[in-house]
Formats: structure tokens, sequence, C-alpha cells
């Protein structure tokens, strides 16, 4: 049994990618520095698919635990989950995002080199193209970032390209996420916001379950159908499965190096989506108009041809599974914590 490391592995998307990948067939192994998250969360992994995943614990830039790691194990390709992910928080401590996220990638590569471990799938974001590109994000378009974190995003990417370009045998896929939301739909996992949401969904999602008192839409000035922000909002279980038909593909390949969009290529609102999670759980979301927060873009939404053409893949889930999903694991997680 083919066997996948995940450098934070014990994450969202992670721990999603987990289940789907062990539902393909796959043995998964983690490695997480526990910093967002905790690591009983792959007890839940194990409830939902019987398969109890190994977990090293400690950081993907400690060279040595790497490398301990590659000897211990069969590792066919690895799926780099591993950084600091807080927008805001890059943009105050810059230093602490660039040697956090580039180290891990940098000490990932050698050991996955000095150990023949020559298939990886980095988690990439949307946030790498310039917002002047046209609304309709294709791969292939000009980059650019507006936040430390993205540029750690941007700059992984192109470490891993010239890695790849000067060793032959090596294998990635950079996927390219757009917006994530949603839960696992037997409402065991899901996303673990630290303190009050700064995303859209999880702030609703505390709203629904009255711990938020309502939602504030940032600006309604947009050059957008109503006004509000435009998204591709994407089920973190159909974005999990992306991963998996990424490993899949990276097979028996050699010299592979491909950026790969995952969204549903379809544009959401911000009160569209109100409005969904409204008519999907029954529950009513206050909100009030306030002012645009800074640096967000009017609209922006993934060409997902790409990912259908090359991986095989497309979205299944629909905006109203999504929300219905995300309450149910609000409700779930809220209950655990009493
Ligand atoms: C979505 C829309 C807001 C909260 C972020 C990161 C990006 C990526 C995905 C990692 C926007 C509006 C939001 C709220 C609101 N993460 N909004 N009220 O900003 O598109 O992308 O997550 O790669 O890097 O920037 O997502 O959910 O914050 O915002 O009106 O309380 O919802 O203005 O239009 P975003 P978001």
């Amino acid at each position: 049994m083919s066997e996948i490391l995940l450098t934070g592995g014990t994450g969202y998307i992670a721990t999603h990618t987990a289940i789907s990948l062990i539902e393909a067939g796959y043995k998964v192994v983690a490695v997480d520095n526990l910093v967002n998250s905790d690591k009983q969360i792959l007890d839940k992994v194990a409830q939902i698919t019987g398969q109890q995943v190994e977990l090293y614990i400690g950081d993907v830039g400690d060279e040595q635990l790497m490398n301990r790691i590659f000897s211990e194990h069969e590792i066919e390709t690895v799926i780099h989950f591993a950084g600091l992910k807080a927008v805001g928080e890059s943009v105050s401590k810059p230093l602490q995002y660039y040697q956090n996220n580039l180290d891990a990638t940098i000490v990932l590569l050698k050991t996955m080199l000095a150990n023949n471990v020559n298939n990886l799938v980095f988690s990439s974001s949307a946030t790498v193209y310039d917002c002047t590109n046209p609304p309709e994000r294709v791969e292939g378009m000009k980059l650019g970032c507006t936040s430390p974190y993205g540029w750690t995003k941007f700059m992984s990417e192109q470490i891993i390209r010239d890695t790849a370009a000067v060793n032959k045998q090596f294998n990635a896929i950079n996927l390219r996420y757009f917006n994530p939301v949603g839960a696992h739909k037997s409402g065991l996992i899901g996303e673990l916001p630290n303190g009050i949401p700064n995303n859209l969904l999880p702030y609703i999602q505390q709203v629904a379950t009255g711990k938020l008192d309502y939602l504030r839409v940032y600006g309604d000035d947009y050059n957008t159908p109503d006004g509000t922000g435009v998204r591709d909002y994407v089920h973190v279980c159909d974005l999990a499965d992306a991963h998996t038909a990424a490993v899949k593909y990276l097979e028996g390949k050699q010299g592979v190096c491909e950026e790969i969009n995952v969204g549903t290529g379809k544009g959401t609102s911000v009160l569209e989506i109100v409005k969904a999670f409204e008519s999907a759980t029954g529950v009513t979301i206050p909100y009030r108009i306030v002012g645009r927060r800074p640096g967000d873009v009017d609209e922006y939404y993934a060409n997902s041809e790409k990912a259908q053409k090359l991986l095989g893949w497309k979205s299944k889930y629909t905006i109203e599974d999504m929300c219905a999903d995300a309450y149910r694991w609000q409700k779930y997680l809220e209950s655990s914590q009493k």
C-alpha cells in the first residue's frame, strides 16, 4: 500500500485529504508541530475511516526529523500543507512567515531528494495571482501578492519549480486553492479558526449558532452584480479529492511540474452565500453592510479546465452543501466545547 506523507497533517484541509486518500486505498503518515491544531483530530479521522494515521510531532524545517520519517517509511508522495497561514498576521510578522514557511519548503525538498522521494503536491493558493488579472484566474496568468503570506506561497512555488527543473526524476504539482469551506458530512471534523474568524463562512457559522451577533458585510459598492465581493467557494471535500487525483496523476511520471487551480469555476457573492446558508439551514443570518476591508478585491474565481483535463477532477458539491456541512460541524464543535 503506497504511503503518503502529509506535512501539517492535523490541519483542516490535510485531515479531509487524509480521509480521501485512505478511502482511495492509500496509507497516510502525518507530521505536524501542532502550533495551529490538535492531534485528537486524527482520532476522528480513524473513527471515520478505520485507519489511525501515524503522527510525527515536530517541524518540517527539522532536517533530522524529516530524514527519520523518510527512513522509517516508504513514502511515495508528499503533500505539503504545513505553514503559517493567517494573511493579516503575516503583515505584522513578515520575518516569522518567511522563515517558517520557506524553511519548511526548502528542508522538505532537500530531504525528499536525499531520500529519493520524488513526488510532491504543494498546498498553494489563488492568492498568488496578481489582483490586476481578469476575474477568471487561469494558470499562467501574471503573479503578484499583497501579503507576506501570499509571497511565501509564490516563493515556495518558485523554489519547487526551480528544483524540479534540475531534477528530472522529480515531479511536482502546485495546487492553487480558491476559497475552501465546509466540512466532512459526518460533522466530526472541520475548520478550527483561532479566535474571531477572519473568513466569511466560519464567521457566518458562529453567527448561526449565536456565538457572534451579526455578520459585517465588508462593502456593497464593488463592481459585482449585487455590489458585494465575489469568490470561488470550494467544498473542502472536493478540494481533498483534488489532492488524491493529483497523487494518482504523479504515479509513474517523470519531470512533471504543473500549477493547477482548484475551484468550482463559479463566483458567488457574500449576499448569495448568506441566502444559501439560510436556505440550507433554516437559520436567519442577520447582517449589516459596513465599509470595505482593506486589501479585498471585487471578484475572482477559478478557470478549472486544467484540473478537469489533467486530473479528471471537477467539483461536485453545491454552495448549499457547503453551508449545511459547515453548520453541522459548527454545532458539533460548540457542543463538544461545553
Ligand atoms: C471572502 C469574501 C470579504 C468576512 C482568504 C485569504 C486567501 C485564502 C482564502 C489562503 C470577501 C467578505 C469576509 C466577513 C465579509 N486563504 N467577508 N465579512 O479574503 O477571499 O481569501 O481566504 O490561501 O489567501 O485572503 O476570503 O472569507 O476572508 O472573504 O463580508 O466577516 O467575504 O470581503 O469578499 P478571501 P474571506
